[in-house]
């Protein structure tokens, strides 16, 4: 039994690895778009050395899941911590992966002492110290900025945040502004969850359209991509590269997961200020994921790489939102202690049917 399970290891690992097998991730699709994901600070230390091979073999691009937000990156007043950021950009560096840094402003995991802040001015000094500070030290070792993330409610209007309370709707203008003066060689990019749905759509398309008449640069929109495997919004998403595109921008996937596990809401949001309390039946695979779902899944990973191939050119990067199950944000979102499977790699570091699928898409298309 442990002969053979070594055995599948290694079958598996050369599968992964060998050139005349299963090219990598990175390796498929080096001609049609780069593939991410999102990287916690333990695989950017590198202390789980499979963890940084299969990395370095599977991906051309990073995300930190959360070491450049305003709460880890500048938690002070006056007060900067760019130490994993440099650690990621030099790593970054090391293995010719491009970093998606993340994010400028967002209003959540903002440190305390900005929700303190209660006049418009200082609010305001800060905004401009924080881009400027962080996107000029950036500036040509980042491929690309998250400028702002999640600025629109469903409906399409602007989410009501400290920024809009106290700046006013053009803060998002203001955003890129100071972020194209600060970062001239980095991409800049607008991020959300949900804007592939026609009226969130509609909302970033109206702010996009608006920041570039201001004459001020957005390179690019990013779909965040939190959805569940037993049901992508396939035509919305169609629907969203057309019209994205038809600004003169890159569309990007940036936080692809395809969770299989039960929703306690009727509505599919990304919000991590929404929570839910477990209650039978909602973690149903705690010791693994049954056949039936990962068919499911890896269907709908497949119909999804079909759809981003039909756009290549105008689809420029898929970013998993994170490396394998056991790390995924969703064991713990929006019930905590679940046992999720949305990735392409398992628990234990192996590819999943879904991850077979993907890659077929490129050979079989
Ligand atoms: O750093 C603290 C640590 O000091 C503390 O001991 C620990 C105790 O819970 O919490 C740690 O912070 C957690 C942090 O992740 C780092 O692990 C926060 O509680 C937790 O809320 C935070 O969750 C992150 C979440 O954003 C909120 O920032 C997730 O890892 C991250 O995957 C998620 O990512 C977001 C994107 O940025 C934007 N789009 C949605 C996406 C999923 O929510």
């Amino acid at each position: 039994m442990i002969q053979r399970s070594i055995l599948v290891t290694t079958l598996l690992t050369a599968a992964l690895t060998g050139p005349a097998q299963t090219p990598t991730l990175r390796e498929a699709f080096k001609d049609d778009f780069l593939i991410g994901m999102a990287i916690n600070t333990r695989q950017i230390e590198e202390k789980d050395p499979a963890a940084a091979r299969l990395i370095q073999q599977q991906f051309s691009a990073v995300t930190p899941e959360n070491i450049m937000k305003a709460e880890i990156i500048h938690p002070g007043w006056d007060v900067y911590n760019f130490d994993l950021a440099d650690k990621l950009v030099a790593y970054a560096q090391k293995n010719n992966i491009k970093v998606n840094a993340h994010n400028l402003i967002w209003h959540s995991q903002l440190p305390g002492y900005v929700h303190r802040i209660n006049n418009a001015d200082s609010l305001r000094t800060w905004f401009t110290n924080h881009i400027t500070t962080i996107a000029s030290r950036y500036d040509g070792k980042v491929y690309s900025w998250d400028v702002v993330n999640e600025a629109l409610n469903e409906d399409g209007t602007l989410r009501n945040s400290v920024f809009l309370q106290k700046l006013g709707p053009d803060y998002l203008i203001e955003a890129f502004r100071l972020a194209q003066k600060a970062a001239p060689h980095t991409k800049l990019y607008y991020n959300d969850y949900n804007i592939e749905q026609p009226k969130k759509r509609a909302g970033a398309i109206a702010l996009i359209k608006k920041i570039q008449a201001a004459g001020v640069r957005v390179d690019g929109v990013g779909i965040q991509g939190h959805w569940r495997a037993n049901n992508v919004p396939m035509a919305d998403i169609e629907a969203s590269i057309r019209e994205f595109s038809a600004l003169g921008i890159e569309v990007m996937f940036t936080e692809l997961d395809l969770g299989v596990l039960p929703n306690p809401w009727d509505n599919t949001t990304a919000d991590v200020g929404q929570t839910a309390a477990n209650r039978a039946g909602m973690n149903p695979y705690p010791g693994g994921l049954p056949d039936s779902v990962a068919d499911i899944q890896a269907k709908a990973y497949a119909d999804l790489f079909r759809l981003f191939l039909k756009y290549k050119g105008k689809v420029t990067r898929i970013t998993f939102w994170g490396l394998d199950d056991g790390m995924s944000w969703l064991n713990d979102w929006p019930i905590r202690g679940r046992t999720n499977y949305p990735l392409l790699f398992d628990r234990n570091y192996q590819p999943k049917k879904a991850y077979f699928n993907v890659i077929a898409t490129k050979q079989q298309p």
